[in-house]
């Protein structure tokens, strides 16, 4: 079977590459400030979707910095999930209690502006619960002026990467990758032995901005291979998070750019 057709280059991709991970960091922090003052003078509000996993610990500590921290719009900032692993909120594996612990404890924000996936729920049960939770926090907005394009759900989306090439909880060979309607569905995943929730791809490509953070030099070679010339066998699901019409941006430490060449592909 062929490998899936590798995507259309997104009209753009800044890879910035920081002496080490807190320089990244508080360069992540920066703008998603930056971008959540934009989206709030533009309309009003900032929808954002967080990352799991360690990488984004760093960059939601320096978020909560109470000099960065003040400059935030909170009230006029949701926050989703781009995934949760099948445990409770107070669980040590749980996404949710990650980012509580590193920024949501630290910062003026809304209880009701932060919707996290109800991880302790049967994976089908949460799945389904937080498809609604999307269609009536981040609606497909009404196309501007009759456009035809719609607009996309999220102003920013921060996803990690693992050297596998998967993100969120997009892991090659399941079937959440080929999910082209739901926006979140529940993933057995074997790689890791345990029932996941994900946003799909439709839901991920629906942004306007996507930014990847990247630490390490375990997932150097994936990141020559997903956002440089590196051959490699088919498609790591992290290059097919192509925001529709959005932007994305690659922070990567030094050690993780380790293997990309000076001048990666543009158009990728
Ligand atoms: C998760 C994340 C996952 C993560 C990568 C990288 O729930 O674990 O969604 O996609 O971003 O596995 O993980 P690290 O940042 O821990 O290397």
């Amino acid at each position: 079977m062929n490998p899936p057709r590798r995507p259309a280059p997104p009209t753009t991709t800044t890879i910035v590459t920081f002496s080490d991970p807190s320089a990244l960091a508080r360069a992540v922090a920066e703008d998603f400030r930056d971008r959540a003052r934009d989206a709030v003078a533009a309309r009003g509000r900032f929808v954002a979707v967080l990352a799991g996993g360690s990488t984004p610990r760093a960059t939601y500590r320096a978020l909560a910095a109470p000099g960065l921290a003040a400059t935030v719009p909170w009230r006029e900032t949701i926050l989703l999930f781009g995934d949760e692993r099948s445990v409770g909120p107070d669980h040590s594996r749980s996404n949710y209690r990650m980012v509580r612990a590193e920024l949501l404890d630290r910062v003026p924000i809304p209880s009701a502006n932060v919707h996290r996936m109800r991880g302790e729920l049967a994976p089908e049960v949460a799945a389904v619960e937080y498809e609604d939770v999307l269609a009536e926090i981040a609606p497909v907005p009404a196309a501007a002026d009759g456009a035809t394009d719609t607009e996309p759900r999220f102003d920013l989306v921060l996803l990690g990467l693992g050297p596998d090439g998967h993100t969120a909880s997009l892991f090659p060979g399941t079937a959440a990758l080929d999910e082209r309607h739901a926006l979140v569905v529940a993933q057995f995943v074997p790689q890791q032995d345990e029932w996941r929730l994900t946003l799909t791809l439709p839901a991920l490509t629906s942004a306007r901005h996507v930014a990847f953070l990247v630490t390490g030099a375990d997932k150097a070679q994936t990141v020559a291979e997903v956002f440089g010339r590196a051959p490699h066998h088919g498609v790591h699901p992290a290059e097919r998070v192509v925001p529709t019409g959005g932007t994305r941006a690659v922070f990567l430490d030094a050690e993780a750019a380790a293997l990309l060449e000076s001048h990666p592909d543009p158009g990728r």
